[in-house]
């Protein structure tokens, strides 16, 4: 489990600055780490969802938002995202997918769907494309359709951060 690195922490504070966020996604919630620095950053009325399929890291997870007096503020949704993103309904104004990057393809349908126009979507774990990461994983192909499905979407205008291998979505 690789918690995001804590220099990105105050993109999370512009990010919910940017797009005056109320509700925020992540998918793949580890052990909580990026979803505390998400509500902090946003404030007290913001609802952070997130979600993991690993039952231990979602319980390690919610010790830490209740040590943390955050557990008001976010909610983990246990499972996969391919099997709870079609669950949510409403908006988020932030989106992080950070899980497992082979279903990134199927996530697009809702990834329409739960942002509106100013929303902002970060997707990371794309070095397997560009052979990061020894460039033995898998998933190569996935991220490849993910990539150009995002890219060619009318809804939304991407850029790939060189060198971090992450994307930053905006909602048209
Ligand atoms: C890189 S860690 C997440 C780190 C976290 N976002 C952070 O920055 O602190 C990836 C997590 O995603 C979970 N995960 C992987 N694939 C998933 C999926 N398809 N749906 C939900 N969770 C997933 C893993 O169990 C792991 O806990």
């Amino acid at each position: 489990m690789f918690p995001s690195d804590p220099l990105q922490a105050p993109l999370w504070t512009v990010i919910a600055s940017l797009t005056h966020a109320e509700r925020m996604l992540e998918v793949g919630c580890g052990h909580g780490y990026t979803a505390a620095v998400m509500a902090s950053a946003a404030g007290p009325e913001c609802r952070v969802d997130t979600i993991e399929e690993d039952r231990d890291h979602a319980d390690l997870a919610e010790q830490a938002f209740e040590q943390r007096g955050l557990s008001k503020c976010i909610r983990v949704l246990r499972g996969r995202g391919q099997n709870v993103l079609p669950r949510l309904k409403g908006h988020y104004e932030v989106v992080f997918l950070d899980g497992d990057w082979r279903e990134y393809p199927r996530y697009i349908p809702h990834l329409v769907r739960l942002t509106r126009p100013g929303s902002i979507v970060i997707t990371a774990n794309l070095n397997p494309l560009f052979g990061g990461w020894g460039g033995k994983l898998p998933g190569k192909p996935a991220i490849l359709s993910y990539m150009t499905r995002l890219v060619r979407d009318p809804h939304f205008r991407t850029y790939l951060v060189p060198g971090e291998w992450h994307s930053i979505s905006v909602r048209v």
